[in-house]
């Protein structure tokens, strides 16, 4: 596999560099966390806007690879969701589930009830990310997968944020959300399922996944910057 990649032609590897530098600064902003902390920080942003926007992109993602109609537009969209879910779910059991379990009455039952279900979700990611386009189950796949996430996604912004947001002040909001979005920067962006789901042994043993995720990104085909947009 990585022999393929030292192959790959030239137009295959520009297209990605080019993501990396216009549509997905996050994902490749490891080599300049100075920088991308001050991008993260100046926008003031509460933890539950920065999930809730991760969510409405995971919508979009999930409806455009519904709609894609040609093979090369699926597995764009499928790198696209694979890379977004990866870094969500880890920044929250990074960041996020900790912080229930600090700041919530009960949310040591919340938070294991959440790793729960990422577990399964990561499953699922693991099978959908690893399937072509044009795999008669890759659209039966990515709708299993969206129907459990859905629901997480649910029940997270209708049970879980609010609790926390009333739990702790704007401004520990504020930094938890600037905290979850440098996680991201430097989080596996595969699915690993067998990985450890939270700190300290996410922190150690996943981030091992890192660099090997990111390198094998620059080979993938990607939606440009204009199409992401959300
Ligand atoms: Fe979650
Ligand atoms: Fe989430």
């Amino acid at each position: 596999m990585f022999r393929q990649c030292l192959r790959a032609p030239s137009n295959l590897i520009s297209k990605p560099i080019a993501r990396a530098t216009f549509s997905a600064p996050v994902a490749h902003t490891q080599f300049f966390p100075r920088a991308a902390t001050m991008a993260t920080v100046s926008s003031g942003n509460k933890v539950s806007d920065r999930i809730k926007h991760d969510h409405k992109e995971l919508e979009t993602f999930y409806k455009k690879i519904k709609e894609a109609k040609t093979e090369d537009d699926k597995t764009k969209w499928q790198n696209q969701f694979v890379w977004e879910l990866a870094r969500h779910s880890i920044a929250e059991e990074i960041v996020v589930y900790p912080a229930f379990e600090k700041y919530v009455p009960d949310g040591v039952t919340m938070a294991e009830k959440d790793r729960s279900e990422h577990q399964i979700v990561k499953e699922k990611l693991y099978e959908f990310q690893k399937m072509s386009a044009s795999d008669p189950n890759f659209i039966p796949t990515i709708d299993s997968l969206w129907e459990t996430l859905s629901q997480h996604i649910i029940e997270e912004e209708r049970d879980d944020l609010p609790v926390l947001e009333k739990a702790i002040e704007e401004s520990e909001s504020q930094s938890l959300g600037n905290s979850f979005q440098r996680t991201k920067h430097f989080v596996p962006t595969q699915s690993h399922p067998s990985a450890p789901d939270r700190p300290p042994y996410e922190t150690a043993a996943g981030l091992l996944a890192t660099p090997m995720d990111k390198l094998m990104d620059l080979f993938k085909k990607f939606p440009s910057s204009d199409e992401t947009k959300v």
